[in-house]
C-alpha cells in the first residue's frame, strides 16, 4: 500500500493526459473553476453522485459505456465525493483487471476519509457496501480551492466522521475541532493533514483488515450504517449518532467513566453543529426502527462473523478497543438506549 498524498492549493495544470480517463460528479460542472478543469480532459465520464450510482444493478451499463469509449485508458482520475470515489474505485479495480487511480475528493467527508484507505464499495439490493475491493490509490490530491467551494451543509454532513477521527486520535485532534467555524462550514485548512494522517497510521498497520486493527475506524459505524441505509441520512450524520450510541454503551459497560463521557461530549463540537430541535427529531426518527429491522441489517454487517460482531468501543480519547460481541447484546443495548431517549424526551 503506497499512496502518495498531495495537499495542494489549486487544481494542477494537466499535461499529456490522453491515455487517462476522468470520472467526475456531474454536479461539479456548476462550479466554474472546477468545470474549466474538467473540460481539459479529452476523455471524461460524468456520473450522478449518490447511493444509486453505487447500485450494482447499474454497473453493467456503466461498464459497457466505458469499455466502448475508453478501453485505451491506463489510469483513472476520480473527482467527486464518497459515492463517486467508491464507484470509480470499484470500476478501476476491475477495468482490464485493474488500473491505477488518482482520487480527487471534493467533499469534506471524502477528503478526510473515503478517498483514503483503498476500500471501494457497491450496494446490493438496498444493502450498502456489500460488494467491494481493496484498490489503493496511486495518489490522492486534497485541493483547498476545490474543497472550499462546498456550502456549509457539507461540513455538517461530515461532522460525525471528523469527531470519530478525533476520538480515536485523542485530545490534540479534539481541540482542533473546537476551533473551527462549524456554522459557516469552515475548517482550519492546516488541521486537515493531521486528521488524514491518523487514518493512514491505522490503515498501514492493517491494510486489508486482516488483523482487526483497522476496525478502530469503525467507531460509530455499526448502528451508523443501519441508520444511513434505512433512512438515507448522510454518512457523516449517521456516524455522529452511531458515535453517541457507542459512547453510551462504553459507559454502560464501565469501559468509559460517566465523567469522561461527559467531558468528551463537551469537547466535541456537536453543540455548534446541532440544533437541539433537529437532534430531537432525528433521535426520535432513528430510534423508531424496530429491533427486527435492526437485526436484518446487522446480519449483513461485514464485521459479523457467525453471530459475533467486532464492535469498537471507547475507553478514553485516544484509546478505543475492539470487542467481539453477540448480535443479541447490541440489540439489548439498542432497546435500553431507545427507552432512555423516550423517557428523556417525554420529560422535556
Ligand atoms: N470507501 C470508504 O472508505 C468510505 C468511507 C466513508 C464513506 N464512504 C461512502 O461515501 C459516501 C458518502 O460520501 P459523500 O457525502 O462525499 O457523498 P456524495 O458523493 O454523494 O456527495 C454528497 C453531495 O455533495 C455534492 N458535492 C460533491 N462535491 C461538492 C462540492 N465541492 N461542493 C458542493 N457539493 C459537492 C454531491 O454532488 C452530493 O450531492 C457514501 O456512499 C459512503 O458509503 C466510503
Ligand atoms: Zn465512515
Amino acid at each position: 500500500m503506497k499512496t502518495k498524498i498531495k495537499i495542494l492549493k489549486k487544481l494542477p495544470v494537466m499535461k499529456n493526459h490522453h491515455s487517462e480517463l476522468l470520472i467526475y460528479d456531474q454536479y461539479l460542472m456548476k462550479i466554474p473553476l472546477i468545470k474549466k478543469w474538467i473540460e481539459t480532459f479529452p476523455s471524461r465520464y460524468a456520473v450522478k453522485s449518490g447511493e444509486k450510482l453505487k447500485s450494482i444493478d447499474q454497473l453493467p451499463s456503466h461498464l459497457e459505456h466505458l469499455i466502448k469509449n475508453f478501453s485505451f485508458a491506463q489510469k483513472i482520475y476520480i473527482l467527486g465525493g464518497g459515492s463517486v470515489g467508491d464507484f470509480g474505485g470499484f470500476v478501476a479495480s476491475i477495468f482490464k483487471r485493474g488500473i491505477p487511480v488518482v482520487q480527487i475528493p471534493t467533499t469534506w467527508l471524502s477528503a478526510l476519509d473515503s478517498a483514503h484507505g483503498g476500500k471501494t464499495a457497491m450496494n446490493v439490493g438496498g444493502f450498502k457496501n456489500q460488494i467491494g475491493t481493496y484498490h489503493f490509490s496511486e495518489e490522492v490530491w486534497v485541493i483547498q480551492a476545490v474543497l472550499e467551494t462546498q456550502p456549509a451543509i457539507r461540513l455538517f454532513e461530515a461532522s460525525g466522521e471528523f469527531m470519530k477521527t478525533a476520538i480515536i486520535g485523542g485530545e490534540s485532534l479534539l481541540k482542533k475541532l473546537q476551533s473551527w467555524n462549524w456554522k459557516a462550514g469552515k475548517i482550519r485548512w492546516s488541521d486537515l493533514k493531521s486528521f488524514i494522517e491518523l487514518k493512514y497510521k491505522i490503515v498501514k498497520q492493517d491494510p486489508f483488515e486482516k488483523k482487526g486493527f483497522r476496525y478502530q475506524l469503525n467507531l460509530g459505524h455499526t448502528l451508523g450504517h443501519v441508520w444511513e441505509a434505512h433512512f438515507g441520512i448522510p454518512h457523516g450524520l449517521a456516524i455522529f449518532h452511531g458515535l453517541l450510541f457507542d459512547i453510551a454503551w462504553s459507559v454502560q459497560l464501565k469501559l468509559l467513566s460517566p465523567q469522561r463521557a461527559f467531558d468528551l461530549m463537551d469537547e466535541m463540537p456537536w453543540s455548534y453543529v446541532w440544533d437541539e430541535e433537529f437532534k430531537k427529531k432525528t433521535d426520535l426518527k432513528i430510534y423508531s426502527l424496530t429491533e427486527a429491522k435492526i437485526r436484518s441489517y446487522l446480519i449483513k454487517d461485514k464485521k459479523n462473523k457467525q453471530g459475533l460482531i467486532s464492535f469498537t468501543l471507547v475507553e478514553k480519547p485516544g484509546k478505543v478497543l475492539i470487542k467481539k460481541v453477540p448480535m443479541e447484546d447490541i440489540l439489548r443495548e439498542y432497546r435500553r438506549q431507545q427507552r432512555t431517549l423516550q423517557e428523556l424526551y417525554e420529560e422535556l
